[in-house]
């Protein structure tokens, strides 16, 4: 039905570039969340897929349509937004109706089949007479995401939705956000700089920083691999740690390596850093193979059971997220080994395969 082509699309705004030069395709029926800090052109490149804004340069098409000139009613697509506009006035059901009345090529029974469906959806079916006025922030939300997909349009965005709703009805929204898209085949771009609300939804996230995109992968593969250090630290509460190594010919040196790792000779010049995940990291009290002596300078009790510990190793310090607390008290001793098939290796800030 529709692929998003993005064919080489700038977005300036007098003499800075928001949107730089991005080429690629969101899949027909994917949930597509574009991740990334705040200011890295996530809701610039949204509104210009809405119609809502004109590329400076570049086309984009909806499968073989070029939509680059289309004002957004012409483009067939729902939206939502952080701040959704609503009638107070109007019931939760007529909230939904409302876009329908406008597509003649409905029948009555139609439209109110089409609200039903979407209430069962929502869940919502008891809540259907009341006023949006007395709904909670999440629960509105809702709504608003129901009136979005009750069209039935091939491709549906959404900025930063959960953004104002408090946290529990927020995981709940998430859900039922879940539930509506597996059950819809509708193209979805979804905008968030929440690393768990994208890695919930997403079948494939778009990883964005200052007007690029980094990388476009499946949540767990961006996880586990990513393409640069930008994604390694990103990712991850915390993110990844990074050591620097240094190079002497085909062997890499670095304090947390009690023997040196083997690199191809092409590996060429450059500043190299290590990464692993704190979560990677494995804590002992006794020393073992292959394991590095480290100081404990901080521990956290984390919620869910995981706790996060700080360690000095050598200059540097090092994240271990573990099950339990680190075997002693903070300025004791502990053993500490990374795996090296968990080892990543950077140059220059981009991932090289060994
Ligand atoms: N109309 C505009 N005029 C000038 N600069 C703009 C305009 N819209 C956006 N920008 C700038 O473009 C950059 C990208 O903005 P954008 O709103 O796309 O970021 P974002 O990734 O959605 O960030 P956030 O997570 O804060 O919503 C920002 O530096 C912003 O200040
Ligand atoms: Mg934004």
């Amino acid at each position: 039905m529709a692929d998003i082509i993005i064919d080489h699309v700038t977005k300036r705004f007098g003499t800075f570039t928001a949107v730089d030069d991005l080429d690629i395709r969101f899949s027909d029926g994917d949930v597509t969340c574009l991740l990334g800090p705040s200011g890295c052109g996530k809701t610039t490149l949204m509104r210009m897929i809405a119609g809502l804004e004109t590329p400076s340069s570049g086309r984009i098409l909806f499968g073989e349509r070029d939509v680059t000139q289309l004002p957004p009613r012409k483009r067939n697509i729902g939206m939502v937004f952080q701040y959704p506009v609503m009638y107070p006035t109007l019931s939760v059901a007529e909230n939904i109706a409302q876009p329908l009345k406008h597509d003649r090529s409905l029948s009555r029974g139609e439209r109110e089949r089409r609200v039903e469906e979407v209430l069962d959806l929502l869940d919502m079916r008891k809540q259907a007479r009341a006023f949006i006025d007395d709904l909670d922030a999440g629960s509105r939300q809702k709504v608003a995401v129901g009136r979005s997909v009750a069209r039935q349009t091939d491709i549906v965005l959404f900025d930063e939705p959960t953004t104002n709703v408090e946290v529990n009805a927020k995981l709940q929204l998430i859900r039922t956000f879940k539930a509506v898209t597996q059950r819809l085949k509708q193209t979805i771009v979804y905008v968030t700089h929440d690393q768990t609300e994208a890695m919930t939804l997403a079948d494939r996230i778009a990883l964005m920083k200052d007007g690029s995109i980094v990388q476009y992968d499946a949540p767990r593969r961006l996880y586990n691999d990513p393409s640069t250090e930008f994604g390694g630290w990103f990712l991850g509460n915390p993110g990844m740690n990074f050591i620097a190594a240094e190079r002497r010919g085909n062997q890499l040196h670095a304090t947390i390596l009690d023997s040196p790792l083997d690199v191809a000779s092409d590996l060429g010049g450059g500043e190299i850093v290590l990464g692993i995940r704190p979560e990677n990291v494995l804590m002992h009290s006794e020393p073992g193979p292959g394991s590095v002596e480290g100081r404990v300078t901080e521990q956290t009790i984390g919620i869910a059971g995981r706790n996060l510990a700080r360690i000095a190793v050598g200059s540097a310090v090092i994240k271990v997220k573990a099950d339990g607390p680190a075997p002693v008290a903070a300025d004791g001793t502990v053993q500490l080994s990374f795996p090296r098939d968990r080892i990543l290796v950077f140059r220059n800030g981009a991932r090289v395969t060994l």
